[in-house]
């Protein structure tokens, strides 16, 4: 089957550090599958936080370990140690069970596959965990009613190493920090060079007016697609001070602007 043919979605989401990207990960992700969709949550970031947000208890999220960090299923697949920079390894392998073996069945039925750090050599290293890691994000196969959802790294470097290449839909999110909204900008230049089909920016933590302006006027100058607003909620600040999931049955304002922002992506993606 054609990847793109009906296919579902793969969308990465990423911006400036502290921007929100887990939260609206972690909680389109809850609602996705809520909505029947099969979901997948990467975590791509190095500081792996996302299961908290999927209901990961911290005591079993911390034994997780990230596939990008297991040697033996990176011998097993690439036919070499993960230290073995340069050296000759299988490019072609399954990827199909790495995530019945290695995802983490959450909250709302999301399976979790944390992918951890990948300690590259340079830009575009490499070295046999970086295959392991982009085979697998190439070769993910959405199909109808199936979503993977990646929560990226901070910023921008980590876009060099092209993990994102493969998603259909950027979802940017930015504060209206005018650092924040720079780097969203570059983000979405980035998508286009990589030829992501879709790139939007999501405007978050939104506290009033003036700031909705700014984040406004800020994608109308620059030609930024602005897909959602999601306002400042006491409720999600309050959820991660506990450390604890959102709680999608108590209406906020913040879930609701979520909500509507998983309804927008269905239909500017899925037609
Ligand atoms: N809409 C919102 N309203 C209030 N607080 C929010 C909102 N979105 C995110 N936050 C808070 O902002 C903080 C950072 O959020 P989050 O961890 O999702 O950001 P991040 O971009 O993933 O950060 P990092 O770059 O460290 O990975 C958290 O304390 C979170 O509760
Ligand atoms: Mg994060």
């Amino acid at each position: 089957m054609d990847e793109r043919e009906g296919s579902g979605m793969k969308v990465a989401v990423s911006g400036k550090g502290g921007v929100g990207k887990t939260t609206v990960a972690g909680t389109l992700a809850r609602i996705f599958s809520r909505k029947g969709f099969k979901v997948l949550a990467i975590d791509a970031d190095p500081n792996a936080n996302l299961g908290l947000t999927l209901g990961v208890p911290l005591d079993q999220a911390k034994t997780v370990i990230p596939v990008s960090e297991n040697a033996a299923l990176i011998e097993e697949k690439t036919g070499v140690k993960p230290e073995s920079y340069g050296g000759v390894f299988r490019l072609s392998f399954s990827v199909g069970d790495v995530i019945d073996r290695f995802g983490v069945q959450t909250l709302d039925g999301v399976t979790l596959l944390v992918m951890g750090v990948v300690r590259s050599a340079g830009q575009g290293c490499m070295c046999p965990a970086n295959a392991l890691v982009r085979a697998l994000i190439r070769h993910l196969i959405v199909r109808r009613e199936e979503v993977v959802v990646l929560d990226m790294e901070a910023g921008t470097e980590h876009l060099g190493r092209r993990t994102a290449e493969h998603v259909n839909v950027m979802l940017i999110i930015s504060d209206a920090n005018r650092k924040s909204l720079e780097t969203a900008k570059n983000i979405y230049a980035l998508s286009r060079e990589m030829g992501v089909e879709q790139a939007f920016i999501v405007g978050n933590k939104v506290l009033n007016p003036f700031e909705e302006g700014v984040i406004k006027e800020y994608c109308a100058d620059n030609g930024l697609f602005l897909l959602t607003l999601i306002p400042y909620d006491e409720e999600i600040r309050k959820n991660d001070v506990k450390g604890e999931a959102l709680d999608l049955s108590k209406a906020s304002s913040g879930l609701t602007a979520i909500k509507t922002l998983s309804e927008r992506l269905l239909s500017t993606s899925l037609e």
